[in-house]
């Protein structure tokens, strides 16, 4: 095999109470990308559409991730990299994140897969940290993984596979205005109260357990984020409305995706996931600021040759 093209998929990033360090995967919502062997060695990106993002190799995030990928690999051929992006840049649902990985498990296929998910995710970071500004894994893991993943630790890199419950669906509202991830890093305090530490910290264990016994009521009242969403919520026009609104409709829990200004809910059921979209539509069809909305199947495979 030579050539392989692939969906990167979009993921959700922090799921409430799991800054940097939970994430999942969605289903049907992702770049597309080429990649194809070389006899001329080195990372060339030949094509870009969609969104204007650099050609330049150690400008790119996915020549980034690539070339960490092969300066360790040293295979005895090169490879080309055509990147065909629907994730819009910092709409919060892991479009950087999307290009770092889509490209190094691409050419891990194509190498015949010499790394497994971890070191993959591991020469991936070197792509994120180029858009972000910090080596985190919690939009590259679901990724890489699929379904839900835990980043244990990024030094060394563990990350743990967490069991998706089956009627879980994911409803997604994409503002159109952007928001960089590292500004909205910058804006997050350096320290926090440990009464608000106390708290993360149960939610997110309380979370874990949730997902391992298919508990979606504990789910709900673990989906709580008291340290990130109090501050990131501030640059999200309408977030406390299409919450409110969410949860009247039934959805387990609602955040911000990532570093916003995306806003995920995950409900119980398609149809429940659908009355979530038409609420967050009803919000923001009152504004003057475009959006998009999807449902999506949790996916736990990940990447996708097509
Ligand atoms: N955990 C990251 C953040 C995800 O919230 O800043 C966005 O890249």
């Amino acid at each position: 095999m030579n050539e392989i093209k692939i969906l990167s998929p979009a993921t959700v990033a922090n799921v409430s109470c799991g800054f940097d360090v939970l994430g999942f995967c969605l289903d049907n919502i992702g770049d597309e990308m080429v990649i194809r062997k070389t006899k001329v060695k080195g990372i060339k990106i030949t094509k870009i559409e969609g969104y204007n993002l650099p050609f330049e190799t150690e400008l790119n995030v996915a020549g980034v991730s690539a070339l960490a990928m092969i300066n360790d690999a040293n295979p005895d051929c090169g490879f080309e990299i055509e990147i065909y992006k629907k994730i819009k840049p910092g709409s919060g649902i892991g479009s950087s994140a999307a290009s770092a990985a889509g490209s190094v498990w691409a050419m891990n296929e194509l190498l015949g897969k010499p790394y497994n998910a971890t070191q993959l995710t591991a020469f991936a970071m070197k792509g994120e940290a180029l858009a972000s500004g910090s080596e985190h894994a919690d939009n590259l893991a679901p990724a890489l993984f699929g379904g839900f993943t835990l980043v244990k630790s990024t030094t060394p890199l563990q990350i743990l596979e967490i069991p998706t419950p089956s009627e879980l669906y994911a409803t997604i509202i994409h503002p159109e205005i952007e928001i960089k991830t590292a500004d909205s890093r910058a804006i997050l305090p350096k320290k926090i109260e440990l009464k608000n530490a106390i708290t993360q910290w149960a939610n997110v264990g309380s979370l874990i357990h949730a997902m391992h016994t298919n508990d979606y009521n504990l789910l709900s009242n673990s989906l709580n984020d008291v340290i990130v969403e109090p501050h990131r919520s501030k640059l999200i026009p309408h977030f406390d409305s299409v919450k409110s609104e969410s949860l009247k409709t039934g959805a387990l829990g609602v955040g911000i995706s990532g570093s916003g200004p995306s806003i995920f809910a995950l409900s119980k059921g398609k149809e429940k996931a659908e009355a979530v979209a038409q609420a967050m539509k009803n919000v923001y069809s009152k504004t003057n600021i475009n959006f998009n909305v999807y449902v999506s199947k949790i996916n736990t495979q990940g990447m996708k040759i097509i």
